[in-house]
């Protein structure tokens, strides 16, 4: 039997590459339906085939290469989640915080949080244009011709509309819709979300058009002119226009949003549509504007989730993941369950002492929670198995031998083989192509093993040698000659990378996506971060005080950059990348013009607009903001009770400012 699921699986795979990559169909739609469902009836009857399933779910579900890339005017943000009334409190604490606020509530409309996709619908002269996917933020899919199959979609724009608009909100399938398109037997979707995102991403909009798509407008992109003072007056200005709002949609105080929490969770089973949560936003636009995004999400937004659902199950195994630096992570191999509708497999564990703590033994019944799109966990243990013995976290690399270590008080056990370790190697490779970092098409975790395998990659730069092996590549099986070439195409397409992406890419340990990018403002070209990284190896030079200073990064962080860069190997890498990539400056100053572009700023004592708010506008007019006072620092913001950082300023020279002329010079 499940050597017929695979035969089904590589003619599957085999159709759609001649479908999408060759553009020469060899099935029809309904043999490869008829495929398709084959398959699905008899993993159906067998839930622990997990990986093929998820092989399954994988074809046909990528948007194949059929659709332009549009990038978006301003990013497309995620919601950090919050999933009690504490966490909702802190978050509303910390949007205190940072505009200086008193205590007094904060008014914010709350909205059902749709399981849907996003969406970004261009207006220009009132007419729509153009409908973008979120893809992974920056750049989304255009899937203008599927959009203009909703019914519900408003073509035109009335005259109080701007020139130009860029309306958000969430495309969805009614769970009746959902229900009938699985009855018809046309397609089967485990869930509306899916069904909704496989009905867009169709590159033959007849498709779209024939499945039932619904669309809530809630976002505001791009616009000529501010077309509403709060988000209350935004939406209903929306409705005016004919898009659909969420009816359910209200006005809440910080001090309600609990209630109307519970509201929605009540009548949740009985919505028409799948929702997983509230979101809300803070209603006065001005302050939502002043509060700006952190990362991928906004400070003035949150999506207060519903709580987790449970169940329990057997624990089979302890498997322990070996990650790109060296960490040591348990995870649990469960008997598959279904939670809350999606089949669960895999819970993380967290750590050595997590499992300690929980005394979670294979063998076990375990309690499992499934909380939104986080990875499940185990709450602990309802039942202990026979004959199970406590679990002995091994202290030594499961996939190299070497010795794993805890140094300090770390609560992570790591691998101390370094490069000597296939695991962290592959991982890091995998790392490195990922969509954050070179986002090489094509150079997924399966192709990254496939070719260590083969002995191809010892480390990231033989990536780049690998288009010279095309011909090889094609003759291996499951390649040939157009996915070979296009493999080459991608990475050749990735010779040119900015500078965050490419210091995030090295997998340093600590350096995520955001430490990356304050590092590239900081330093701005790869030349002069190198050089200055190389200088910082040494405890106590200027270089090494002037990059733990540099605010978000601080010391510990400093001390793992500058133990990457003490490591000879690391630099051969870098030499090696080198030869390969064109790595472009940080450009902040082409797009911001302001008397901070390229400024180091100091902020001191108290001022009157709050810290955080102060920083985080320095630095969205291209300021990088440090700690502490040095030979480098361009401006000091002096506020009242300044100590001794206005005293070295002063020493200095440095060019010291109020509050009153920050202010102006931010055109605040
Ligand atoms: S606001 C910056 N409002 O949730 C504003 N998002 O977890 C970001 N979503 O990508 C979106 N209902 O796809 C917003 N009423 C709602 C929403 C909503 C569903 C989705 C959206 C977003 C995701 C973030």
């Amino acid at each position: 039997m499940r050597k017929t699921v695979e035969d089904l699986l590589a003619r599957l795979k085999a159709a759609e590459a001649a479908y999408h990559e060759r553009d020469a169909p060899e099935i029809s739609d309904a043999e490869y339906d008829a495929l398709r469902r084959q398959a699905e009836a008899i993993l159906a009857e067998h839930p622990q085939w997990q990986d093929l399933a998820e092989q399954l779910a994988r074809v046909g579900a990528r948007p194949a290469a059929g659709f332009q890339k549009l990038r978006h005017r301003t990013p497309m943000l995620s919601l950090d989640n919050v999933f009690a009334p504490e966490e909702f409190s802190e978050f509303a604490d910390r949007i205190r915080r940072f505009l200086g606020l008193a205590a007094t509530p904060l008014s914010f409309v709350a909205e059902p949080k749709i399981d849907g996709l996003s969406i970004s619908l261009a207006y220009e002269k009132r007419r729509f244009t153009r409908a973008a996917t979120r893809g992974d933020g920056t750049v989304g899919e255009d899937v203008t011709a599927n959009i203009l199959t909703l019914p519900s979609l408003p073509r035109i724009l009335p005259d109080d509309a701007p020139d130009f608009i860029e309306i958000r909100g969430e495309v969805y399938m009614t769970k009746a819709d959902f229900l009938a398109l699985n009855e018809s037997q046309e397609r089967q979707f485990a869930n509306p979300r899916n069904a909704a995102a496989g009905s867009l991403r169709q590159l033959d909009s007849r498709i779209t058009a024939r499945r039932k798509l619904s669309l809530f407008a809630y976002a505001q992109g791009e616009t000529a002119h501010p077309v509403a003072e709060t988000h209350w007056d935004y939406l209903a200005t929306l409705h005016r226009w004919g898009f659909e709002v969420n009816p359910l949609s209200q006005r809440v105080r910080e001090d309600e949003a609990a209630q109307f929490q519970a509201g929605i969770a009540a009548r949740r089973a009985s919505l028409p549509y799948d929702i997983d949560g509230v979101v809300y936003k803070v209603d006065d636009l001005t302050l939502q504007a002043r509060l700006g995004f952190v990362g991928r999400a906004p400070r003035w937004a949150c999506a207060w989730k519903f709580p987790a659902e449970k169940a329990f199950t057997r624990l089979e195994d302890i498997e322990i993941q070996v990650g790109r630096t060296g960490a040591l992570t348990p995870r649990a191999k469960l008997t598959p369950v279904n939670v809350g509708g999606v089949l669960v497999q895999y819970a993380t564990l967290h750590n050595e002492d997590e499992i300690a703590r929980k005394d979670v033994r294979i063998g076990d019944i375990v309690e499992l929670q499934r909380a939104g799109d986080v990875i499940p966990q185990i709450l602990g243990v309802r039942e202990r198995g026979a004959d199970a013995v406590p679990y002995q976290f091994p202290d030594h690399c499961p996939a190299c031998g070497a010795l794993a270590v805890r140094v300090d008080d770390d609560v992570v056990r790591r691998c101390t083989g370094g490069l000597s370790c296939p695991a962290q190697l592959v991982e890091r490779l995998i790392h490195f192509c990922s969509r954050g970092a070179f986002d090489i098409e094509g150079m997924g975790e399966k192709t990254a093993r496939e070719f260590y395998a083969a002995g191809w990659l010892q480390s990231a730069p033989d990536i780049f040698a690998l288009p010279a092996r095309e011909a090889e590549i094609a003759k291996r099986e499951g390649w040939g000659e157009v996915s070979a070439a296009k493999l080459s195409a991608a990475i050749n397409a990735k010779r040119t990378i900015g500078l965050a992406r490419f210091i995030y890419a090295l997998g340093i340990r600590r350096i995520g996506e955001n430490n990356a990018k304050l590092l590239a403002r900081h330093y701005g070209s790869y030349p002069n971060w190198k050089a200055s990284m190389q200088a910082a190896t040494i405890i106590g030079s200027d270089a090494r005080l002037e990059l733990g200073s540099i605010s978000g990064i601080g010391p510990a962080i400093a001390g793992d950059l500058a133990a990457f860069f003490a490591e000879a190997h690391n630099l051969a890498t870098l030499t090696a990348l080198e030869h390969e990539v064109r790595v472009e400056d940080e450009t902040i100053a082409a797009t911001i013009q302001s008397p901070f572009v390229g400024k180091v700023v100091v902020f001191t004592g108290t001022l009157a607009m709050a810290r955080p708010e102060a920083k985080a506008k320095a630095e969205s007019l291209g300021a990088k903001v440090t700690e502490s006072v040095s030979k480098k620092t361009d401006f000091v913001v002096v506020g009242a009770d300044a100590g001794s950082k206005a005293k070295k300023a002063a020493e200095l020279g440095i060019h010291i400012l109020s509050e009153a002329e920050f202010r102006e010079m931010a055109g605040l």
